[in-house]
């Protein structure tokens, strides 16, 4: 019998995981580990909550003692760990969070499946620490071409009309480490911890960096659902910068559906890059974002052009407003993810714009979801992150 603790399952991407588990896999037994942060909503488990196959406990994963103790009593074979601190602005005002949850908190059950799997007859046979990560912890890429190239790489989810790449390089799995913000030197420094208990204990370990997530059921502290707010309710959209940074976005259910393949199939102390072959600049995917919403609501205006042609004109395109820019931004992220793709098979199966179509559609269906998490400690949250920025 599979017994599977999947930490941070109330957040973003834990709960499209915990979500195809129990779904997928009757026969397992689906623990839901999580401290409930303001990042953590068992809303977006609802339609699961019921399945034979899922419990949910809420605990923080420092809490060594009540880790092992849940891992002896329920029989853990598998651990998926997603608990984290993960928005870098907040990690810029208050790093001690992130290193104690990041950090404390990856060792603390790293220790805790050792102790209770080494205590086994069996040891670490048929059993797994899957460690999910992210690329921020490669630091930035340069922008060699600002004006895009074609890359060396297509898949679905780049099939699009835009389809480039803002450099030559791509991060890979052998690069060296070089976080830059708080909450990428706390991952690069869970993601060491992992591997170092693979090497000195023999622990069965997985580690997959992953690209930018978006989907449903992201808290809106993260670009695309803020934004996605924001311009509904025609609030200021604060952009960094010049709005010139790029990242490599990947549907969250392909985030999901990867970690359901590496989890079964992955070799045992490798790491996989997982991306969505997919880079835009920020100011892009604004745009692509405020147009999918106006359209949605019905706020395009149509407009006679000089020439007399009648041209569609998106009113909320005023909102972009440039705000200072986030210390240490990094430039450009853009994952190679061609190892996972050659050896598992693995490629994003959305293409982006359906993605974002899909994306805004959720959040505009969902707003009660939305009010929920936006009443409260976010108002106090965005005033601190976006008043006199
Ligand atoms: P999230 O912030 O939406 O969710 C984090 C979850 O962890 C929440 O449910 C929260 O309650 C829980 N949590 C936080 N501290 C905890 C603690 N001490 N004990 C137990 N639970 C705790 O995060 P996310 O965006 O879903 O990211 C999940 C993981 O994926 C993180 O490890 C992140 O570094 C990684 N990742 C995220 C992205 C992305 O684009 N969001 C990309 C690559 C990797
Ligand atoms: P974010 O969603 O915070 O992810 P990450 O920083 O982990 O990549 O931000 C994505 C990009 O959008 C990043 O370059 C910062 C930028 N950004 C803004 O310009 N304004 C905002 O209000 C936020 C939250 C992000």
């Amino acid at each position: 019998m599979n017994t599977i603790i999947i930490t941070g399952g109330a957040g973003f991407i834990g709960s499209h995981v915990v979500r195809l588990f129990v779904n997928k896999y009757p026969d397992y037994r689906i623990i839901n580990l999580d401290k409930l942060t303001y990042a953590g909503n068992l809303a977006n488990l609802k339609d699961i909550e019921d399945k034979p196959n899922y419990k949910f406990v809420k605990m923080d994963i420092c809490d060594f003692e009540s880790v092992m103790k849940l891992m002896q009593e329920e029989a853990v074979t598998g651990i998926i760990h997603l608990a984290a601190e993960s928005h870098v602005d907040r990690s810029i005002k208050d790093p001690f969070t992130f290193a104690r949850t990041n950090v404390m908190g990856t060792l603390s059950l790293l220790q805790a499946a050792k102790l209770y799997w080494e205590s086994l007859p069996e040891r670490f046979e048929g059993k797994r620490f899957y460690h999910i990560s992210t690329d921020e912890v490669y630091g930035a890429l340069e922008m060699t071409h600002p004006e895009g190239i074609e890359p060396p790489f297509t898949t679905v989810a780049s099939s699009g009309d835009h389809h480039l790449a803002y450099g030559e390089k791509f991060f890979t799995e052998d690069l060296k480490y070089q976080p830059h913000s708080p909450y990428s030197a706390a991952k690069a420094s869970s993601d060491h911890f992992v591997r170092a208990y693979h090497d000195t204990y023999g622990l069965p370990t997985i580690v997959t960096n992953c690209s930018n997530n978006y989907g449903p059921y992201q808290f809106p502290e993260k670009l695309i659902p803020l934004f996605i707010n924001n311009i509904r309710h025609r609030k200021p959209l604060p952009v960094y910068g010049k709005g010139e940074n790029v990242r490599d976005w990947l549907f969250v259910e392909d985030h999901a559906r990867a970690i359901d393949l590496i989890f079964h199939e992955g070799k045992v102390a490798e790491t996989y890059n997982i991306g969505g072959f997919n880079e835009w600049k920020n100011i892009d995917i604004i745009k692509v974002l405020i147009q999918t919403v106006d359209r949605a609501l019905g706020r395009v205006k149509l407009e006679t052009s000089k020439t007399g042609e009648t041209v569609e004109t998106y009113p909320d395109m005023d909102l972009i407003t440039y705000v200072t820019d986030r210390a240490g931004h990094d430039l450009r992220y853009a994952i190679d993810s061609r190892k996972l793709q050659r050896e598992l098979g693995w490629e994003p199966s959305l293409q982006f714009e359906e993605g974002i179509e899909r994306t805004v559609r959720w959040y505009l269906d969902n707003q009660e979801w939305m009010d929920n998490v936006t009443s409260g400690d976010y108002q106090r949250y965005y005033e601190g992150m976006y008043a006199n920025r």
